[in-house]
């Protein structure tokens, strides 16, 4: 088959499958205006289902398809190539019915629930426990897939259920036990799965003590952290022992440039868009970060970041 007989092909199966599971779908879809940091390329195939059902049969039609699936959440981790991914996307944005209460302080929410309004809506119920993610610009399941964390609190912390799609494109309920949570990483993570939503454990409080955390938290994040411009948060996770911001900082690297892309002077562990950066310039950096990181302490820095670019 030639190329432009695949491309067809491929045109003509996407098209069915999102036809079929009455799933919106489009071509070539720039991914810079779906992430946090603004860079990058079009995703080939980007799907936006909007329930949950929709999203577990989609997943399960696409699951072994001809091109990879990348799921899409807030892309605030993101580092999107500039030749963009050859991939069939799913975005989680629409994935957001209002959050349930359920017995016992337990809430249902859906993976494309913005994490910044599930914190104000539990503020509003008097429900404590989120409070920690104040200022993570992430949607649920990314920050599962992540364990996000800060402030001391994560999301596994939090987590009894997880709701994912099963191969065969059923919504699977799984229980929350030890070790499926870790610093920066999950048993989503690990087995390649698609977060559908989830169940917190949470507990009653004032709203006031509630929302004075809150305040705390975002008081202390925007003190700290360059909130005002775009940028994916840490691009590495910190050593057992020290932190990469205070690393980066020690070496006098903070203020660093590559083309449009800066070592933030606020906070040594955050890259910033400061001028039409491209992901080349970006990607330059990270090298130059984890080169002096290496150099200075022996050990290569882990990834945060998650780097999208074609094999
Ligand atoms: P994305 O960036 O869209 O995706 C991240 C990964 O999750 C990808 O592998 C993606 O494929 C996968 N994914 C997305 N949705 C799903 C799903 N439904 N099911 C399975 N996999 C999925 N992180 C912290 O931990 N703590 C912080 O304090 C913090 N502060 C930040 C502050 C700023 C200003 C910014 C820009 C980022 C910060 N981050 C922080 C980083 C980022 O918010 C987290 O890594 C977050 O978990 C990413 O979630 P997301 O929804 O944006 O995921
Ligand atoms: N520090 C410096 N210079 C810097 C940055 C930090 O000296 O440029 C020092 C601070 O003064 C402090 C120490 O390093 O003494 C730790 O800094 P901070 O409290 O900012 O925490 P961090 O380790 O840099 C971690 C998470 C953040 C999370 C904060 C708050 C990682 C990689 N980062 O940062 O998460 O928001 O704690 O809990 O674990 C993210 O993961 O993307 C992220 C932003």
């Amino acid at each position: 088959m030639t190329a432009a007989a695949r491309d067809r092909d491929l045109r003509w199966r996407y098209r069915e499958i999102a036809a079929d599971l009455g799933v919106a779908v489009r071509e070539d879809e720039p991914l810079a205006r779906h992430t946090t940091l603004g860079v990058g390329g079009p995703a080939a195939w980007f799907f936006e289902p909007e329930t949950l059902d929709q999203a577990a049969r989609l997943w399960a039609a696409l699951v072994d398809g001809p091109l990879p699936v990348r799921l899409l959440g807030g892309g605030s981790n993101l580092v999107v190539a500039d030749a963009g991914v050859r991939a069939a996307v799913i975005a989680t944005e629409r994935l957001a019915p209002a959050p349930e209460r359920l017995e016992g302080h337990h809430v249902r929410v859906g993976a494309g629930q913005p994490v910044p309004g599930l914190v104000r809506w539990c503020v509003a119920e008097g429900l404590a426990g989120v409070e920690f993610a104040e200022g993570i610009p992430a949607r649920v399941g990314g920050a599962i897939r992540m364990n996000a964390g800060a402030n001391r609190g994560w999301f596994g912390g939090i987590a009894r259920v997880v709701l994912v799609a099963s191969p065969e494109g059923r919504i699977e309920e799984h229980l929350v036990t030890e070790g499926d949570f870790g610093y920066r990483t999950s048993f989503v993570a690990r087995d390649g799965l698609f977060v559908l939503g989830a169940e917190f454990a949470l507990a009653e409080d004032e709203p006031r003590a509630i929302r004075d955390r809150v305040r705390t938290f975002r008081a202390r994040r925007r003190a700290t952290q360059p909130l005002r411009e775009r940028s994916a948060g840490c691009i590495f996770a910190n050593f057992p022992d020290q932190s990469v911001g205070a690393l980066v900082d020690r070496l006098g690297l903070k203020g660093r440039r590559v083309g449009g892309a800066e070592v933030s002077t606020l906070h040594g562990n955050f890259i910033v868009n400061r001028q039409q950066a491209r992901a080349a310039d970006v990607l330059a950096l990270i090298d130059e970060l984890r080169d002096a990181l290496l150099h200075e302490t022996g050990l290569e820095p882990r990834l945060e970041v998650e780097i999208w670019k074609d094999a």
